[in-house]
């Protein structure tokens, strides 16, 4: 914290990273997500690096998903209209996946291309386990810069920060721009970490017509 009692500290450009809890009962999504096939497992166990994903990445479309996926319809909503402030008629889900970290396993810092919105549901949490970092980018390529030392904690203070990790309760689903890099921390408990990644784009007609930027997705069908 600054010292200068006078001084006062404004926050600009903020990022909402959107934390809702489901409380309606998963026990069939659960049961229908457990059993889907898999891939990236490797004959010598599980593939590093990414863990493994769902053959099916419209997981969603299942109608015993329905529920859920009109819930997180709403999420993705509330964030884009109340948050975003986006003008749109109507937002869709695009791809769902099921991923999942074996116990030592991570996923490198990404983002996701050709979306809006990310969304992940943690329906299977372990305790305390800390399941994403999100991370702020910093520097210039192809730019000549000046990097004065760090505090030792400057990743513990909101200004200087460059990761921050979350902690997701059990059945918890997450909302954040799809642009915003984040990466899966290493799986520190003995369990598999299992959720669903679901993203969501304004469907029909992006953009504003009378400014040039507009996209009618029927006309390229
Ligand atoms: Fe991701």
């Amino acid at each position: 914290m600054i010292t200068n009692p006078n001084a006062e500290v404004f926050d600009l450009f903020p990022t909402a990273l959107y934390a809702s809890n489901y409380k309606e009962n998963i026990t069939d999504v659960k049961n229908y997500l457990n059993a889907e096939p898999m891939r990236n497992r490797n004959a010598s166990g599980y593939a590093d690096g990414f863990g493994e994903l769902s053959e099916n990445t419209y997981l969603l479309d299942n109608p015993v998903c329905k529920s859920l996926s009109d819930w997180m319809l709403q999420c993705f909503n509330d964030y884009a209209t109340n948050i975003m402030r986006w003008d749109y008629q109507e937002m869709g889900l695009t791809q769902s996946w099921l991923t999942v970290k074996m116990p030592g396993q991570s996923h490198m810092r990404h983002t996701h291309p050709n979306t809006l919105l990310a969304g992940v549901f943690y329906f299977d949490v372990q305790p305390e386990d800390t399941a994403i970092c999100f991370f702020k980018e910093v520097g210039q390529t192809n730019r000549v810069r000046i990097e004065p030392k760090q505090l030792q904690d400057f990743n513990s203070h909101t200004y200087s920060r460059e990761e921050q990790y979350f902690t997701p309760k059990q059945n918890d689903f997450i909302v954040f721009p799809s642009y915003l890099s984040h990466g899966v921390p290493p799986n520190k408990t003995d369990k598999p970490r299992r959720a669903l990644g679901v993203n969501a784009i304004i469907s029909k007609t992006l953009g504003d017509r009378g400014s040039i930027a507009e996209i009618q997705y029927s006309r390229y069908a």
